[in-house]
Parts: C-alpha cells; sequence; structure tokens
C-alpha cells in the first residue's frame, strides 16, 4: 500500500480530478495549502531580497492506493496538473502501512478498497465470525 500526497495547483484541481475519475481512482482526501517550493514562492528569484519565503496556495491531495493503483494514481495526477510551468507541484510517495475502514474493520488492502466495496458487508460478517469463533 502507498500514501500518495500531492501538491497542485489551485486552477489545476479540477482536471486532476477529472483525471483522477477516469482513472478509476476515486478515494480521496482534499485540503487548501499554503506553500513553495524551489522559488520559494517568487516568480524570480532575484527579486526575492527579504528574509522569509512566500506561501503561495496549493491544494493537498491525500490517497491511499493498493500498489497496482499507485502508478496510475501518479500518472492521472500529472496528466490533469502538468502545465510545464514553475509551481506545477510535487507528488510523494510514502509506503503505508496499515489501513483500517472504520465500518467492517477491514484492514490493509481490503480496507483501501478496490472497485468492489459491495462485497465489504459480506467480508465484515466473515470477520465478525471469525472473532467471534476465536
Ligand atoms: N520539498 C518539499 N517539501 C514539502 N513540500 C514541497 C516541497 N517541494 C514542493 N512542495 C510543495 O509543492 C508545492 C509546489 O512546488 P513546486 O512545484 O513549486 O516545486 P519546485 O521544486 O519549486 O518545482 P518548480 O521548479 O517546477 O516550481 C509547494 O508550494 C509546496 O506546497
Ligand atoms: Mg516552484
Amino acid at each position: 500500500m502507498k500514501l500518495i500526497i500531492a501538491y497542485v495547483k489551485p486552477e489545476r484541481f479540477k482536471e486532476v480530478k477529472k483525471e483522477l475519475y477516469k482513472a478509476e481512482v476515486f478515494r480521496m482526501s482534499v485540503s487548501k495549502a499554503r506553500g513553495c517550493g524551489e522559488q520559494k514562492g517568487f516568480i524570480e528569484i532575484l527579486r526575492a531580497t527579504t528574509q522569509e519565503v512566500n506561501l503561495l496556495p496549493k491544494i493537498r491531495i491525500e490517497l491511499a492506493v493498493n500498489d497496482d493503483f499507485a502508478e496510475k494514481t501518479i500518472d492521472a495526477i500529472i496528466r490533469g496538473a502538468r502545465t510545464e510551468t514553475m509551481g506545477d507541484g510535487k507528488i510523494f510517495v510514502l509506503p503505508l502501512e496499515e489501513c483500517v475502514r472504520i465500518r467492517t474493520v477491514e484492514r490493509g488492502p481490503d480496507a483501501i478498497g478496490g472497485l468492489s466495496s459491495q462485497v465489504s458487508e459480506k467480508k465484515r460478517r466473515e470477520i465478525e465470525a471469525r472473532r467471534n469463533a476465536a
């Protein structure tokens, strides 16, 4: 499992969301962020004469995905966010140790969810039965 964290330009977010949908990546958390990269938030670094960085608005997207979805997810974010200009954003990929779906108490790749979450209720009963038997 991987946790993918991406920072994108706010004006590209709609396109990113569309591309993720096309790639069948539906689960995500999104928040407003402020940040800066290489240019310290200034378009021309030579003019950045202050001792501070300038924080620009970005959208932060977090997606927990199963391993076979990681590359598709990264590609979709790139397709949606890339304008080939500075500040297009960054994607961080972290190993994800565990995931728990609270409703069903499923864990691991099952909890992240595939395309068939309708099996969850059945699985939940199985897990509960196994628990009660233990
Ligand atoms: N090393 C980093 N650590 C944490 N957040 C970062 C880092 N680099 C970039 N970010 C986040 O990503 C956003 C976009 O970064 P940005 O695309 O400007 O990166 P960059 O390295 O400056 O590349 P570019 O030269 O294409 O602008 C930043 O505003 C910040 O929120
Ligand atoms: Mg930059």
